[in-house]
């Protein structure tokens, strides 16, 4: 078959869209086009339709909450796999699996209704379960992946494996599938630590008080930088007296200098020149390289 008939297969997947603006798909509100798109969950169907790009030669990624990337104003050239499920189960007496496109909040609201606790530092996290375990979501204390057991993924031939705990590479923000979009994450297992629910309703007080001071409700991706060793991106830029510095429509936030916020008209390129410009600035000031937490699509 050519290039040009498997791209006719991958058209007739069921569900299947073409063009889809990516800006509806992102907690920053901006990214052009998608020119495939396709929703679920279910691994049956993303392998069928990864085989199928492969074949069509055709650039694929996974997408999860979209709430830390950032996507080209160009779109992405080939097929978007957004992650979306509902589906959540207890495994054992102090594990639960879940699927990729679950929302984070969704998995920690489960475990503390099946009075399965240690998920606390998260409360407050937006974006999809499988994006969470990725990216090693967390706060500055805690990141979900330490608490993988194994996930199933799709490789980049689009064949079915397990990844168990030592293999997943986990740091701070890191885990090894964090800039492998095209390694599709479908499910993963959460095993708990023991905790009463007294210390689990103190840990969400906590969490919350640190959350407090964040931008609410504004189109941004949370923080954009990792923080660097022994400091804080938001207090750095803080101090280069970046807050409210504004590049177009993009906006370092009055409210915590490591958000940045589209105030409603950014597009990609605009976060990205405001984003070096920040880089620039406290390398020239502090000597500090700040390095993205946000990925890159379509770049
Ligand atoms: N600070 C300032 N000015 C600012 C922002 C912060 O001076 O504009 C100072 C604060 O006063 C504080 C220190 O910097 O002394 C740390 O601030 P904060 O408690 O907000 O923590 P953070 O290190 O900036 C980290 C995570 C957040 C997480 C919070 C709360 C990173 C990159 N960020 O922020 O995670 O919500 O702790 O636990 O690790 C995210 O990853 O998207 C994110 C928002």
């Amino acid at each position: 078959m050519s290039t040009e008939n498997f791209l006719g297969e991958i058209k007739k997947i069921p569900g299947l869209r073409e063009n889809v603006p990516l800006s509806n798909y992102t907690t920053f509100k901006v990214g052009g086009p998608a020119k495939f798109f396709l929703e679920g969950n279910d691994p049956v169907i993303i392998q069928k339709a990864v085989k199928l790009a492969l074949m069509a030669k055709l650039p694929f990624s996974a997408l999860g909450g979209g709430s830390n990337v950032l996507v080209s104003d160009k779109g992405f050239p080939g097929l978007i796999i957004k992650l979306k499920s509902e589906k959540c189960v207890l495994k054992s007496a102090d594990k639960i699996q879940a699927d990729a496109g679950t929302s984070l909040a969704k998995v920690i609201q489960f475990a503390f209704n099946k009075k399965l606790f240690g998920l606390e530092f998260a409360v407050g996290i937006p974006g999809s379960f499988g994006g969470a375990v990725a990216g090693n979501a967390g706060t500055s204390g805690h990141g979900i992946a330490e608490f993988v057991e194994n996930l199933i993924y799709l490789d980049k031939q689009g064949n079915l494996r397990t990844c168990e705990k030592p293999q997943l590479d986990v740091s701070y923000r890191y885990t090894r599938f964090k800039y492998t979009p095209d390694e599709i994450i479908i499910s993963a297992v959460l095993k708990l630590p023991k905790l009463s629910a007294e210390e689990s309703k103190a840990a969400v007080k906590d969490a919350l008080a640190k959350r407090s001071w964040q931008p609410k409700g504004a189109w941004c991706a949370g923080c954009v930088f990792k923080n660097p060793a022994n400091n804080h991106a938001g207090r750095l830029i803080d101090q280069a007296g970046l807050k409210g510095k504004k590049i177009g429509g993009a906006e370092i936030s009055q409210a915590h200098g490591n958000f940045i916020v589209n105030s409603g008209t950014a597009t990609a390129e605009d976060i990205v020149i405001l984003i070096s410009y920040i880089k620039q600035q406290i390398r020239d000031k502090f000597g500090v390289q700040l390095e993205e937490e946000v990925r890159y699509l379509g770049f």
